[in-house]
């Protein structure tokens, strides 16, 4: 089968023939429709760096063609969503309902001495994330897999793994916005505007968008932003403390630079969370001040994939969609295909652009 194999840092993605594996255990072969191309996977091609060579892709939907001997609720014909989530199902968190912090996640993988999932001229390919959706099929474990109503439109769904996990799952599971709150969304790129999404469903009151590029503070409008302020050209402290009136009691920061952050901070009402989910260089941060923090009860929340779980929650955005109650479709910005990888990257840095989507794998 073809995938697009990134063979080290900053040398790209280029198509190779390539060998999958068939399924033992918990495993599941997937016939790739949809693979979305998010931040972190370019930031792994281009500077973090892992093992290589390696297929990545983790926002990968498509159809089962072959499930493993041990697979229980996956069935051969489902349409599945993917998700870099990993859970085992039986650790105390995984019991305690927070799969999003598993205690043993790489139960999900095969061990050291099993052949690779993935192979190129005989020797062993690295597997992004326990997913490798660039490609025209992948083998996943059943765990990091949902089932999604057949209705549902590839390329939105392929969206709900990462982004839109992250960014509603920040606003409804992390924080647990209820209705009447007020929000402020820092940074209107792809998962910002699911942290949109998410303040809508909850029922916020005012839902403030905070960006530096008006092209993104326009379609913040389309995802249910109620304000939007251009943080280049007027305070943004300010500006949410008037529009609040004294100050939000939600800020997410989808941005994670030193001086954003600390401007959440400070638009803070009584009893405010920030919760930090962008990370925009290795300094992101904050300094918090004991003082204001206790006089004015305030929180700071590390937030992980939404705190999701993938196996209620991915469905979940699914059905919302087919309601008409969730916008994902101003997501879909471009549709590409499989051998283009690198200009769908380079697209994103167009400020018009909010998701690209490889949905041709021919
Ligand atoms: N915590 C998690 O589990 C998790 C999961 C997925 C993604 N993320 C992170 O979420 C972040 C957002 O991802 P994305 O795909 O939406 O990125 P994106 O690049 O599409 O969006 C970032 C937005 O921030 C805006 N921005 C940049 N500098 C700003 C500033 N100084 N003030 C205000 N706005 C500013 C940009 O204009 C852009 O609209 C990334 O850092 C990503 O790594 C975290
Ligand atoms: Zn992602
Ligand atoms: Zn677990």
């Amino acid at each position: 089968m073809k995938a697009s194999v990134t063979k080290g840092l900053g040398q790209g993605f280029v198509i190779e023939d390539v060998d999958l594996a068939d399924p033992i255990g918990q495993e599941v072969r997937v016939e790739v429709r949809a693979s979305g191309l998010c931040h972190s996977d370019l930031s792994v091609a281009t500077f973090i760096g892992g093992e290589f060579p390696v297929v990545l892709g983790h926002e990968v939907a498509g159809v089962v063609t072959s499930v493993g001997p041990d697979v229980a609720r996956t069935r051969v014909g489902d349409h599945v969503v993917g998700s870099l989530i990993q859970f085992c199902g039986a650790c105390a968190n995984c019991l305690g309902g927070r799969t999003h912090i598993c205690l043993a996640p790489e139960v999900t993988l095969r061990t050291a001495g099993q052949p690779s999932r993935i192979s190129w001229n005989g020797s062993p390919v690295a597997q992004g994330m326990g997913l490798g959706g660039f490609a025209q099929e992948a083998l996943i474990h059943e765990n990091q897999l949902a089932v999604i109503p057949d209705a549902m439109p590839w390329a939105p769904a392929a969206l709900i793994g990462c982004g839109v996990l992250t960014g509603a799952g920040a606003v409804l599971n992390s924080a647990r916005v209820r209705h009447g709150e007020t929000v402020v969304v820092i940074g209107a790129g792809g998962v910002g505007m699911n942290g949109v999404s998410g303040a809508l469903i909850a029922g916020a009151e005012k839902i403030v968008v905070v960006d530096i590029e008006d092209a993104k503070l326009e379609r913040a409008k389309a995802f249910g932003a109620t304000h939007v302020i251009n943080s280049r050209a007027t305070d943004p402290v300010e500006a949410v403390r008037e529009i609040t009136g004294g100050g939000a009691d939600h800020v997410f920061d989808f941005v994670g630079a030193r001086p954003v952050t600390a401007q959440g901070l400070r638009m803070l009402a009584k009893g405010g969370g920030l919760y930090l989910i962008g990370v925009g260089g290795s300094d992101a941060g904050v300094e918090v001040d004991a003082i204001t923090t206790l006089t004015g009860s305030h929180r700071v929340q590390g937030v992980y994939m939404g705190s999701s779980n993938l196996k209620r929650d991915i469905p979940f955005y699914a059905s919302l969609y087919l309601q008409g109650r969730m916008n994902l479709d101003d997501l879909v910005s471009r549709e590409i295909g499989l051998g283009e990888i690198d200009a769908g990257y380079e697209a994103l840095k167009d400020g018009s652009t909010a998701r690209v989507v490889i949905t041709d794998f021919s």
